[in-house]
């Protein structure tokens, strides 16, 4: 698909994988809305890059219905849907002394990682089946992201492993759901990347991190996330595909 002129859709895209996704986009000529939680730097990154913010909880049907009615309103039904808002965190499932982990920690995590990419998705997609397919029947094209964590769950990782996961499955199950509509979907699974989550650490752990993976042995680049986002969304062969993106890392147990 030419993004030129198409209205697209970044979740999580104030901070990190999405905003430099939202970045090519733009570049591109996709007219790009930013729907992040956090509002002000939504307002921010748009202003930086040339997009538009709305402010919203992936988690809420209401607060996305709201936020993609401001994106149609300005740019039109997006054809281009990419799904990077996400949450972290680390608990094992006991503990030292043997206490259960809290549900609510896992219930979080899969409500914002899982359940909110899934409620993008089907918004966006209903959305996107009221457009005309054109010749070649394709109306649009959805991007998840899971991580290698949704593989090689790391110790402490329960909840997002399960949660990124999730998102794995998912991809072939609504590729194929939603191959009537002219509708693609595609998952990154991106290893150890360097955004804000990571740009806090020491350097010598950043280099610790880079150092594990095979090749090449760094972190990766925010831009080459937001790169394989852009290829996804042009080659319309891609579809029902999750694809790694790190350096050949394979996560160990710690
Ligand atoms: N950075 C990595 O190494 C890495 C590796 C694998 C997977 N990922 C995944 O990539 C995605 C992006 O991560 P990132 O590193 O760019 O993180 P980030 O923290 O820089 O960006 C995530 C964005 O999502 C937004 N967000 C969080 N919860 C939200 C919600 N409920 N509703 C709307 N917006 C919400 C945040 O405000 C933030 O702007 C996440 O799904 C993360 O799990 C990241």
């Amino acid at each position: 698909m030419d993004v030129k002129g198409v209205a697209a859709l970044v979740t999580g895209g104030a901070s990190g994988l999405g905003r430099a996704t939202a970045e090519k986009l733009v570049e591109a000529g996709a007219k790009v809305t930013l729907l992040d939680r956090n509002g002000e730097l939504a307002e921010q990154t748009a202003s930086e890059i040339g997009a538009l913010a709305a402010e919203c909880d992936v988690t809420s049907p209401d607060s996305v219905t709201a936020a993609m009615a401001k994106a149609r309103e300005a740019h039109g039904v997006a054809r281009v849907c990419i799904n990077c808002a996400g949450i972290g965190g680390s608990v094992r499932i006991i503990d030292r002394k043997g206490n259960p982990m809290d549900l609510d920690h896992f219930r979080k995590i899969i409500e914002v990682n899982l359940v909110g990419t899934f409620n993008t998705l089907r918004l966006a997609a209903s959305d996107m089946s009221t457009l005309d397919g054109g010749e070649d029947g394709i109306k649009g094209v959805i991007v998840n992201t899971a991580s290698v964590a949704g593989y090689e769950g790391q110790i402490g990782q329960a909840a997002y492993t399960a949660s990124k996961g999730g998102i794995i499955g998912l991809t072939i199950q609504s590729a194929r759901d939603l191959s009537s509509h002219g509708i693609r979907v595609c998952t990154i699974a991106p290893g150890i990347m360097l955004t804000p989550l990571l740009m806090g650490l020491p350097d010598d752990t950043l280099k610790m991190l880079g150092d594990q993976v095979p090749f090449p042995k760094r972190t990766g680049h925010p831009s080459e996330y937001g790169s394989l986002a852009m290829e996804i969304v042009r080659n319309d062969y891609l579809n029902g595909e999750v694809i790694r993106l790190d350096g050949a890392i394979r996560m160990g147990p710690r």
